[in-house]
């Protein structure tokens, strides 16, 4: 199994291009199952996440070509793809292909609203905390699905007609349901207006596609959005926003290990607060006509407090990441996630590297120390494998990353995009 060794101590200096979003590619890809014409998605990042979605579209018939050219953005690659579903031919996400990742339970969505049925199997994905899926089932069930759970499947059957159009207010904020009722309801009978959505950019980007699809959505963004509904959808090409969670991290990077860096083909209002918490640490970072410039020269790490919250706030996809910058602040700061239970893997894997933290329930007490060392870790999920690479970067001596396979599901070309800023870092296979 594949591994990251990082000799740290380096500043980062040069230019990051950011990728296509892999929490945004995911629910386009699947917005594809709405329509029988051809979805073009530009800036598409190569992920293991995106591949193993491709499988799962392919398994309902879905027929996906990748551009052969690559579309060269700056120093980075993206892909065009195109996503056709002429026919959909198996309404069953089955548990072989949903329980790797979970945001491919989403497909319910579409299956149902087209097919008037579907089969999917319970989802799997990152172990952070038990995940459910009542908000999918209540959001469905609200447009008059009928839902069955049988043998870890969700079986959902739409009414006679197609699902109809309703009002339904989420208890709480989820962006996968918000997802999935909105694609549900593009083809739903009347108008359908969402309560308490997720207002994630990436919510926006989707609605945005499903309109050059020929949706009728407004007010994605806010916390009300409503959808009109249509008979059909046709195809549309569509850019893939940049990543957020991607620019977040390196910029946590050169806020930790010092440097000036600029990430390419990003932009800095899909992630103010994030960034407001950078610049409080002691990095300077401003706007630049391609990106985002992040500078840190000299001076030490400022301790920062935060606490995860659904967009506009702190992004729980970058609290791991936040956390490796605090480990080496001077005092002490609190990191406190509210969206997720046992999202904190990753504290005993950075006090390998040093780093004192203590858990009190849902809130970490970080002491920064003065140098970090690098030791063997392992990660544990997406997110948090990557909080160990940062942490490594900015450690003395050597840090091995094992179980890579999780970073390999979300950050594209890590290795190449790091030592092109002057980082030692290598994969190495055993
Ligand atoms: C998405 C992102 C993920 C991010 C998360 C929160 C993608 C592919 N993934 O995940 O990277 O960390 O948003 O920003 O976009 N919940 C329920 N019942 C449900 C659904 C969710 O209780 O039916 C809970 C979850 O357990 C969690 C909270 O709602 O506590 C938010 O989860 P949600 O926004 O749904 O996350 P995902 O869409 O899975």
């Amino acid at each position: 199994m594949d591994r990251i060794r990082i000799v740290g101590g380096n500043e980062l200096r040069g230019i990051i291009p950011i990728s296509g979003a892999k929490n945004a590619a995911l629910p386009l890809m699947i917005a594809s199952l709405l329509t029988d014409d051809t979805l073009t998605l530009e800036n598409v990042p190569h992920l293991a996440d995106v591949e193993q979605l491709i499988r799962i579209l392919g398994n309902h018939g879905a027929d996906i070509s990748v551009n052969g050219r690559r579309e060269r953005q700056g120093e980075g690659y993206s892909r065009t793809v195109h996503f056709t579903s002429r026919n959909i031919v198996d309404t069953t996400a089955p548990y072989e292909l949903v329980s790797k990742m979970r945001a491919s339970f989403w497909v319910i969505g579409p299956l149902l609203a087209r097919e008037g049925k579907a089969r999917v199997s319970l989802p799997g994905g990152c172990a952070i905390g038990t995940r459910p899926v009542d908000l999918f089932i209540e959001a469905l069930a609200a447009l008059g699905a009928k839902i069955e759970i049988d043998g870890g499947y969700v079986e959902a059957t739409a009414p006679e007609g197609g699902l109809i159009g309703a009002r339904y207010t989420f208890p709480k904020v989820s962006v996968g349901a918000t997802h999935v009722m909105m694609m549900a309801a593009t083809l739903a009978r009347g108008t359908t207006v969402i309560g308490n959505a997720a207002r994630e950019p990436e919510v926006q980007d989707l609605a945005k596609c499903l309109n050059a699809m020929g949706a009728k959505i407004s007010g994605a963004g806010t916390s009300t959005v409503t959808i009109e509904g249509v008979d059909q959808l046709s195809g549309a090409r569509h850019r893939v926003l940049p990543d957020r969670i991607e620019t977040g991290t390196y910029a946590m990077a050169v806020a930790m290990t010092g440097g000036d860096v600029v990430l390419e083909g990003t932009d800095a209002a899909l992630l103010d607060t994030a960034l407001e918490a950078i610049r409080r640490s002691g990095a300077e970072i401003t706007s630049t006509e391609s990106g985002i410039r992040v500078v840190r020269n000299g001076g030490g790490i400022k301790p920062v407090d935060v606490v995860t919250d659904p967009f506009p706030g702190f992004p729980t996809d970058l609290q791991a990441q936040f956390m490796g910058l605090m480990t080496k602040s001077n005092g002490i700061s609190h990191i406190t996630e509210t969206i997720f239970e046992n999202r904190f893997m990753h504290v005993q894997e950075l006090a390998r590297l040093g780093a004192k933290i203590s858990l009190s329930g849902q809130t970490a007490k970080i002491e920064g120390v003065e140098r970090l060392r690098g030791a063997p870790v392992m990660a544990t999920d997406l997110r948090a494998s990557v909080s160990l690479v940062i942490a490594g970067l900015a450690a003395e001596g050597e840090t091995t990353v094992s179980r890579v396979y999780h970073l390999d599901r979300g950050f594209e070309r890590l290795e190449e995009k790091l030592t092109r800023c002057g980082a030692v870092v290598e994969r190495v296979s055993d």
